[in-house]
């Protein structure tokens, strides 16, 4: 039988189909550069499947027998896809399916957020609402404002969809490219990153994490926002510099923060933006639905079985078009 390392996060009914057809380690809450086990069975693995893995030099040098890499990810971030194209190992993610899900997740955070949800939630189980409510506890409208979305792919183009036809937003965004038929769909503005910082009382990050997006909005780009503006960050940690979001909020260059990405998961229990009131704070859940997680295992699953069969993934992330990611943002 044919070695497979499944690591941290495959859904059960996958995960028990392929020990059926395959040598299946499990592997969850390890080390994987030190643990002795992983280590092993790496040596003679012909597929991963899994998720935020950090497939790197490092551990390809161990992986001489590696075939395919399968992510229970839309995001691929953990791949050195360098390195993977070099040693003619595929990769594979899990687009498509998650895109309304993630939509979902970014729509309740900024709601959540503009609305003071979980704020408001303490407030009732505290036991503090023994009067009718002040300003001091009012929200701001989301309906009829500005939305400012960065990176306008599937699941940008989603929210937007939900802003537009939902909550007649206007929206303007930012992407590596136009898109026409989006400025058309749903009015959508093309703006320049700056421009959209300004003009948006909204600022939606959803862009992939590259080289050329990791740290992209930070002390400069959070000044030029709005001071009564809310950020909402449903792409990864690293997209931010995370002390200038924490410094933004502190210093009120923004009114608040809604977040489902750490620059490092989990979070430290003491990162100041747990401690905010203007703040929402999410696990990293965008794509976490009992439904979509399923999804994703079993895709994930089908481009794992078609690479280590000699098939074409379904999924496979095309070396050239990555590249192409690293022109800009
Ligand atoms: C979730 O963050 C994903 O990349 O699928």
């Amino acid at each position: 039988m044919r070695k497979v390392i499944a690591y941290e996060r495959v859904e059960k009914p996958v995960l028990e189909d392929l020990q059926k057809k395959y040598d299946v380690h499990f592997f969850k809450n390890i080390d994987p550069k030190t643990d002795p086990e992983f280590l092993k069975h790496l040596h003679q693995a012909e597929g991963i499947i899994g998720l935020d893995l950090p497939v790197d030099h490092e551990l390809l040098e161990n992986a001489p027998n590696l075939k395919i890499v399968s992510n229970v990810s839309v995001g691929y971030n953990n791949f050195d896809l360098e390195q993977l194209d070099k040693r003619n190992i595929m990769a594979t993610n899990t687009p498509g399916i998650l895109t309304d899900t993630v939509a979902d997740t970014v729509f309740g955070i900024l709601i959540a957020t503009a609305r003071r949800i979980p704020e408001l939630d303490h407030f009732v189980k505290d036991g503090q609402w023994d009067q009718n409510i002040e300003s001091k506890h009012f929200g701001i409208d989301v309906h009829h404002k500005t939305l400012g979305i960065i990176g306008m792919g599937r699941i940008g183009q989603a929210i937007a969809k939900r802003a537009h036809f939902g909550f007649d937003m206007d929206i303007v965004y930012h992407s590596r490219t136009r898109k026409p038929e989006v400025e058309e769909t749903y009015h959508a503005t093309y703006a320049s990153l700056d421009e959209l910082l300004t003009q948006s009382d909204f600022v939606c990050l959803i862009t992939p994490l590259t080289p050329e997006t990791e740290g992209m909005i930070g002390k400069r780009e959070f000044e030029l926002m709005k001071k009564s503006g809310i950020f909402i960050n449903g792409s990864r940690g690293k997209t931010i510099v995370e002390q200038d979001l924490i410094d933004a909020l502190t210093n009120g260059e923004i009114a608040a923060a809604g977040v489902d990405v750490f620059e490092k998961e989990p979070t430290d229990p003491d990162n100041p933006l747990l401690k905010m009131k203007n703040t929402v704070t999410l696990p990293h859940v965008g794509s976490s639905t009992h439904e979509t997680e399923l999804k994703m295992s079993e895709l994930a699953a089908t481009n794992l079985e078609k690479g280590l069969n000699g098939g074409k993934p379904p999924n496979l992330i095309d070396p050239e078009v990555w590249k192409q990611l690293h022109k800009g943002s």
